[in-house]
């Protein structure tokens, strides 16, 4: 069995689909530019693994690195999660997010062909699912972006289908994520936020941490239990583990899959306070602010088909996902 490479591996959700990768008895290879990362992840990982870990620290533009690590490594398959993914950044410089994600990904299809690799796994998003409003959300509902990084997400996922109807004996497996919290239960990976976390659970462990006074809960008005934005939060080690079971059914199938990675379960912004508050035994302060532009009511993943295609279901529940970010936060704020 050959290598899986692994873009983007020392990122948040790439380290943890590689412990799980190692957990099933894979190897992999990583490329990684550290634009959002730290080097000193690769260590960590090894650490966690108790293996040597190649990696390649550099752009998955770069053709020519591409083109050495193919040569370097028996590949057997690829994971791509290199990319930008800030949505309100992407607004302010689209052009590089449309160079860094839908550019990295020709390059690398491209040296993928040239290596005759032609397995691949794609980091989509329910972002895909634009303000569709009706959940639970199906992979054949309705694609739309309402945004530059959404819109690289839904470009790129056309660029892959048109390879496949061009030749089917590519392999290729497409994962709209949706809202991944949590950390690896040892705590020593996570996600390190860089200046003000915009998305909801990080912020509120940084007013755990009292580094920030309250959290800002955007909008109690909406169509929902408690009029607060309902989202299906999954904890990232069973996101990992997703991708395990997509290279293994990859390794059995030819074919373009689709799959929504999501537990099928909503929460409130008001539900993940309360389940944080019990995780970290904290008080965690809030204000009702306004609605941020461009959220949605609820979003939730309907789950099936990952279940019965894949096998695929999400063991653990919101206080497990809490507890576990709290411990990898807690380790980097409280030293
Ligand atoms: P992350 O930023 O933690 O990880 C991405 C990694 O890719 C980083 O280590 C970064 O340094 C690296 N990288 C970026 N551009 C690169 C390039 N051109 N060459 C080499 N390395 C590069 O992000 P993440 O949360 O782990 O997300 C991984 C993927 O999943 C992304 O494609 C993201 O859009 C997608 N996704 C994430 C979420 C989420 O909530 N985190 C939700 C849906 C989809
Ligand atoms: C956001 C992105 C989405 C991306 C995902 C993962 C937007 C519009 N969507 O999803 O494209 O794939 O992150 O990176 O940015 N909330 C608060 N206070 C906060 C932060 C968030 O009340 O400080 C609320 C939001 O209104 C929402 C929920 O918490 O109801 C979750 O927000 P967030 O964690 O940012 O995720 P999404 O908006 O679902």
């Amino acid at each position: 069995m050959g290598k899986i490479l692994i873009t983007g591996g020392l990122g948040y959700i790439g380290s943890h689909t590689i412990v799980e990768l190692y957990n099933n008895k894979y190897e992999v290879v990583i490329i990684d530019n550290l634009y959002n990362s730290k080097e000193e992840v690769h260590k960590t990982l090894e650490t966690i693994v108790n293996k040597k870990i190649s990696f390649y620290k550099g752009d998955v533009r770069d053709k020519e690195l591409l083109r050495k690590i193919f040569k370097e490594n028996n590949i057997s398959g690829v994971i791509h999660f290199a990319g930008l993914k800030a949505v309100g950044e992407s607004c302010e410089i689209p052009l590089e997010y449309y160079n860094n994600n839908i550019y990295s990904t020709l390059v690398l299809l491209e040296a993928m062909k040239e290596y005759n690799v032609k397995r691949i796994v794609f980091s989509s998003s329910a972002t895909v699912y634009g303000l569709c409003k009706e959940v639970p959300l199906k992979e054949t509902a309705p694609l739309d972006a309402t945004n530059p990084y959404g819109r690289t997400k839904l470009y790129i996922e056309g660029i892959l289908k048109d390879l496949y109807a061009s030749d089917n004996s590519w392999e290729i497996a497409i994962l709209r994520y949706f809202n991944p919290v949590g950390a690896h239960k040892s705590g020593l990976i996570g996600e390190r936020p860089n200046g003000i976390p915009n998305n909801l659970v990080p912020y509120i462990a940084e007013v755990a941490a009292g580094i920030r006074p309250y959290v800002r809960v955007f909008g109690n008005d909406y169509d929902t239990k408690d009029g607060t934005g309902v989202r299906d939060y999954i904890h990232v080690s069973d996101l990992a583990y997703g991708h395990v079971l997509a290279i293994d059914k990859l390794s059995k199938v030819h074919g373009l899959l689709i799959y929504n990675l999501g537990t099928g379960n909503g929460y409130s912004v008001l539900d993940v306070i309360k389940a944080f508050e019990k995780a970290s035994n904290l008080e965690i302060p809030y204000k009702i602010c306004d609605r941020r532009p461009g959220d949605i009511a609820a979003s939730y993943a309907d789950p099936t088909k990952a279940y019965n295609e894949l096998g695929f279901k999400a063991k653990y529940g919101i206080e497990e996902m809490m507890e576990d970010q709290w411990r990898f936060q807690e380790h980097i704020y409280i030293k």
